[in-house]
């Protein structure tokens, strides 16, 4: 467990200053507020007592990558290119690169050039591991990373244990994916550096245990003592204050990132996603114990039926059509029946397709206004019933 920080009690000058217990700003219009003694009991992640600025949500996440805001692009299949990574960097965030998206490791050197051409901000690689016969080249992919000078990566798929030596040798951050806190305390313990938890509600593969994200981050933070972001239904700013409330350090978004402007993915792909809503994801491959949550289309009703056909006998070359070699078809060519592309329930709460600044600053100002509006007003009494 992550130590309890240190509690303090209230400083009483400074609660005179501004007013005892009523929200204040300062003549800069920074909320200056004390945390009152009561929330500063035993529990991880209370604050101890501290005046809370405007502008300044800084967690243990933003200080390990040295970003502006709490907010990370996870990897995504054919979404992850250059473009993408550098906006949400460029915004404050943590763009990603989807390593395995470049079919060599030399294409994946010439992207992370590309993106260091876009942006002097940093940004990460992901590095999945798939549950394939014929491996990637990882050793050239693990080489491209480090040459290329990116010092933080994404790993996901699988324990990345054997690779950990050598990217922590050349100084690299690791954050791992994870969908369980057994997975996670394990990253913990082979040396990563953060974890990203996803829970059940994520696109892409929630694992096995189907274990919603308002039960798991809580969990996590009663278990873990790496910092975590909390990865799988966030969106906005409400996201964002519900996972550091639950004890998340920031948060991961996949599907709100690819209904972006600098998303390099078909139009079609973003008006899905606006269009869909929280019903329509499903989850295929539980058969093979490789779970996917995707968007539902007319691939992904053929791929269920077949399920349903063939129970326990299915493998995968059944599928094959489905799931095989569909992404260029989706993200490049905007053939959206094309097969089961990755999509989270949060397509629900997707309504635009803004520029990822906008996005990144949108979400800090609504939980800013959260933090310092309804929430204290709520701790001050004066919260009305709203
Ligand atoms: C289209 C798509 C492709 C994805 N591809 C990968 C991938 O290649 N590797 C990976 O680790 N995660 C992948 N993910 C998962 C995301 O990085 C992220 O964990 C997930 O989308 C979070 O859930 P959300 O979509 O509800 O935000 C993918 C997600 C989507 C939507």
């Amino acid at each position: 467990m992550r130590p309890v920080p240190e509690v303090r009690e209230p400083d009483e000058e400074a609660e005179e200053r501004h007013g005892g217990s009523d929200p204040t700003f300062d003549s800069h219009g920074v909320f200056v507020r004390s945390i009152p003694a009561v929330l500063c009991g035993p529990g991880r992640n209370l604050l101890p007592y501290r005046p809370w600025r405007t502008g300044t949500v800084k967690t243990a996440i933003t200080e390990l990558f040295g970003i502006e805001h709490p907010i990370i692009q996870g990897g995504m299949h054919y979404v992850g290119f250059a473009e993408l990574a550098a906006a949400v960097s460029n915004a404050g965030g943590l763009g990603i690169i989807t390593g395995l998206t470049q079919k060599t490791p030399r294409d994946l050197a010439a992207e992370i050039a590309r993106c260091r051409d876009m942006t002097d901000r940093p940004f990460g690689v992901n590095l999945t591991f798939l549950p394939t016969v014929t491996a990637p080249d990882y050793p050239g992919y693990v080489d491209a990373i480090i040459d290329g000078g990116v010092r933080i990566v994404e790993t996901a798929g699988r324990n990345p244990q054997a690779w950990l030596p050598k990217l922590k040798d050349a100084g690299c951050v690791i954050i791992h994916k994870c969908t369980s806190v057994r997975h996670a305390l394990k990253a913990q313990a082979i040396g990563c550096d953060a974890v990203s938890v996803d829970g059940f509600e994520c696109g892409g593969h929630p694992g096995e245990d189907d274990i919603p994200n308002m039960i798991l981050l809580p969990r996590a933070a009663d278990e873990l003592d790496i910092p975590f972001v909390a990865s799988g239904g966030m969106a906005d700013g409400r996201s964002l204050v519900a996972a550091l409330a639950m004890g998340a350090d920031g948060i991961n978004m996949g599907t709100r990132f690819i209904a972006t402007q600098e998303a390099p993915v078909h139009p079609n792909v973003k008006q899905a996603i606006v269009d869909a809503s929280e019903l329509d994801t499903r989850l295929v491959m539980r058969p093979l114990r490789n779970t996917e949550r995707v968007l539902n289309n007319a691939a992904v009703e053929r791929l269920l039926e077949k399920e349903r056909t063939l129970g326990p006998d299915l493998t995968f070359d059944d599928i094959i059509e489905e799931v095989a070699g569909v992404y260029p078809r989706i993200m490049q060519e905007g053939d959206m029946d094309a097969g089961a592309w990755s999509c989270g329930m949060v397509a629900g709460l997707i309504h635009d397709i803004p520029t990822c600044r906008e996005l990144v600053e949108r979400i800090m100002k609504q939980a800013e206004d959260i933090i310092g509006g309804r929430l204290q007003q709520i701790l001050s009494g004066t919260s009305g019933t709203s």
